[in-house]
């Protein structure tokens, strides 16, 4: 297995930026139909044909694409606009994805930092490079938002005054990741200042009245998208979605969170960051007015760091990753130091798959592991999975901190 395949494995939430991409360059923008060309991705929708679905059904789920169209459009092309409004601001892109963001900031000479996971990151530098050439404006960084680490190495520490980006990120984590991001960007604002602006709840909101919105209220339509895209988010990228207090329907419990986490909310009316022209709306402009209406009611949520002196970080005690295994009588030991997430975590599924198939029993000391994410407990149960009695997978010296991570999602349940 190569390591984008073992990435794949431990985290296949990448997946659902490609289709980001292929939406934006639908829409009519320019920039991202050139990287599109780059990525070599194909056309959203290409593959339609392909999958398991009826032959009827497609026509019907190719009548949903300007409501999925205009959900990703709307999203990246308003925070366009915002960052634009925000001149003075150094621009960190968190998730990036495959988005042309990188291209647009280079053309209005702003410096830009896009992050994402290392299996997106080596695809979009190359082909964003390609475009504008190797330039000190825009670089692009492999991390783990839930890794402060991964995170603050790209930067200068006289880095001043962010603009943290964050579109389409939030709702993968469950609550301890969610936990690790606020606190990791928390330490970043402290450390550089400036201020966080999140999409993620306004979409979670109102996705479904947009939707409808594009679709011109077609009630068949509207049933028929609210179905299929709720299934397809989940099954896509293999996790749990929403699962964290950001999604919680009572706004005041995602309030307590964020103010717990050592934030001041302040929120930004999103309808006045809209282009003049929608593009996936062009030549509907009962659907372009619908939808506009629906934007008056959604915000922009922008974060700042409440008071200097609160809230510690979660886990100060980052000892450097390592994995040390081997294998006695058909028992695979292993002992992991540090952190194990999305950028860690495939170290340990090598040495599982290089110890071969002959493994009856699994013993891993994790008593030097502070911190697991959901990418290193999807490691664990591949390994408790593949064999034949469950009963001899064994997870020794845990943590409080590493079992209520277990638990809170649900991990104990299968593993422990
Ligand atoms: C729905 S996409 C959105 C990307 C981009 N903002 C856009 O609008 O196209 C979600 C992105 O989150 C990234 N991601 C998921 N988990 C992450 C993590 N722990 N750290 C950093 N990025 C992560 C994925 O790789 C993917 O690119």
């Amino acid at each position: 297995m190569n390591e984008q395949e073992l990435r794949e494995m431990v985290n296949p939430v990448f997946n659902t930026a490609k289709s980001c991409v292929q939406l934006d360059a639908a829409s009519g923008d320019e920039d991202s139909r050139l990287l599109l060309e780059q990525l070599g991705f194909g056309a959203f929708g290409d593959d339609t044909e392909n999958k398991a679905i009826p032959a009827g059904m497609v026509e019907q789920i190719k009548k949903l694409f300007p409501a999925y169209t205009i959900l990703v459009e709307s999203r990246f092309q308003a925070m366009n606009r915002l960052v634009e409004s925000m001149a003075d601001r150094t621009v960190v892109d968190l998730p990036c994805g495959y988005t042309s963001r990188g291209i647009r900031m280079f053309r209005r000479e702003r410096t830009y930092f896009g992050f994402d996971l290392p299996a997106v990151i080596d695809d979009i530098r190359p082909a964003t490079e390609a475009i504008i050439g190797n330039n000190t404006l825009v670089s692009y960084h492999g991390a783990d938002a839930t890794n402060y680490d991964s995170l603050e190495t790209a930067f200068d520490d006289n880095a001043r005054n962010f603009l943290i980006t964050t579109e389409g990120l939030l709702m993968y984590f469950a609550q301890p990741e969610l936990e690790e991001v606020f606190s990791n960007i928390r330490r970043l604002l402290q450390k550089h200042g400036g201020s966080w602006v999140i999409t993620d709840r306004a979409y979670f909101l109102y996705d479904k009245e947009v939707a409808a919105a594009a679709l011109n209220h077609d009630p068949q339509l509207t049933a028929m998208y609210e179905a299929i895209t709720n299934r397809a988010a989940a099954t896509t990228a293999d996790v749990t979605f929403n699962g964290n207090v950001f999604f919680d329907p009572d706004e005041q419990k995602v309030r307590t969170f964020i103010t717990k986490m050592g934030f001041l909310l302040n929120e930004i009316n999103m309808s006045d960051y809209l282009p003049e022209q929608i593009g996936s709306l062009k030549g509907n402009p009962d659907a372009d007015a619908a939808v506009r209406e629906v934007f008056k009611k959604m915000t922009f949520w922008e974060l700042t760091v409440a008071d200097n002196t609160a809230a510690e970080p979660i886990a100060a005690n980052n000892l450097p990753f390592e994995v040390k295994s081997s294998v006695k009588d058909g028992t695979l030991e292993v002992s992991i130091q540090g952190r194990m997430d999305t950028i860690t975590a495939p170290e340990l599924l090598q040495q599982f798959q290089n110890a071969g198939t002959d493994i009856k029993a699994i013993h891993v000391d994790v008593s030097r592991m502070p911190y697991v994410s959901s990418a290193g407990l999807r490691v664990f149960l591949m390994m408790c999975k593949s064999l034949e009695n469950k009963d001899h997978f064994k997870l020794s010296g845990m943590s409080k901190e590493v079992r209520e991570i277990f638990e809170t999602t649900g991990f104990d349940q299968l593993l422990l």
